[in-house]
C-alpha cells in the first residue's frame, strides 16, 4: 500500500483510530479526506484535513454511500487509497434486549455492507490511480 504522496479516504476519520490515522498519514505528506455523520467537519479533524475535505455521510444508508462515492470521484478524483475504518459496536445484553435483531442489522449495514458497497463504487477510480503510481 502506498502511504506517501497519496490521497486517502478514511471513513469515520473524526474520532478514535480513524482520527489518529488521519493525523499521521497527513503528517507523512498524504492528502486525507474523511466522512462522518455530523453536518460540519469535526473540530478534531479541522487541522489535518484542512487542505482536503470532509463529506457528511452516514454510510449505513445506501444513498449516502453513493453520495460519498460521487463526491470522491468529482472533487477528489486522484484518490488512490481507502480505509474502511468507520464502524459501530452495540454493547447490549442479547436476551434482555428486544431490539437485538434490528441492532445487529444496523451493525452489519455499517460494518460490512457499507465497506463492500464503497469498494464496489470506488474500485474503478482507486485502482486506476493506484496502478498509475506504480
Ligand atoms: N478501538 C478498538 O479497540 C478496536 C479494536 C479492533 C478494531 N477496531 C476497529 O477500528 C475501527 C475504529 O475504531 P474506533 O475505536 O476508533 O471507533 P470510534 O472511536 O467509535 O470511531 C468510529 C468512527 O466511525 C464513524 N462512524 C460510525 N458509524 C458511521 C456511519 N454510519 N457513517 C459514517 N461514519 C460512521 C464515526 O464517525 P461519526 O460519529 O462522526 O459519524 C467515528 O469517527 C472500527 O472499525 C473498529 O471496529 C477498534
Amino acid at each position: 500500500m502506498k502511504l506517501t504522496n497519496s490521497r486517502i479516504l478514511i471513513t469515520g476519520g473524526s474520532s478514535g483510530i480513524g482520527l489518529e490515522l488521519g493525523k499521521q498519514l497527513s503528517a507523512k505528506g498524504n492528502k486525507v479526506i474523511i466522512c462522518g455523520r455530523p453536518e460540519e467537519k469535526p473540530i478534531a479533524a479541522k487541522d489535518f484535513c484542512k487542505l482536503s475535505g470532509y463529506f457528511r455521510s452516514d454510510i449505513s444508508d445506501p444513498e449516502q454511500c453513493q453520495g460519498l462515492a460521487y463526491w470522491v470521484k468529482q472533487e477528489h478524483p486522484d484518490t488512490n487509497v481507502i480505509f474502511n475504518n468507520a464502524a459501530i459496536v452495540h454493547r447490549t445484553g442479547f436476551w434482555r434486549n428486544k431490539d437485538i435483531v434490528e441492532m445487529g442489522e444496523s451493525q452489519m449495514q455499517t460494518n460490512f455492507i457499507a465497506p463492500v458497497r464503497l469498494i464496489h463504487l470506488l474500485h474503478p477510480v482507486i485502482s486506476l490511480n493506484y496502478n498509475a503510481l506504480a
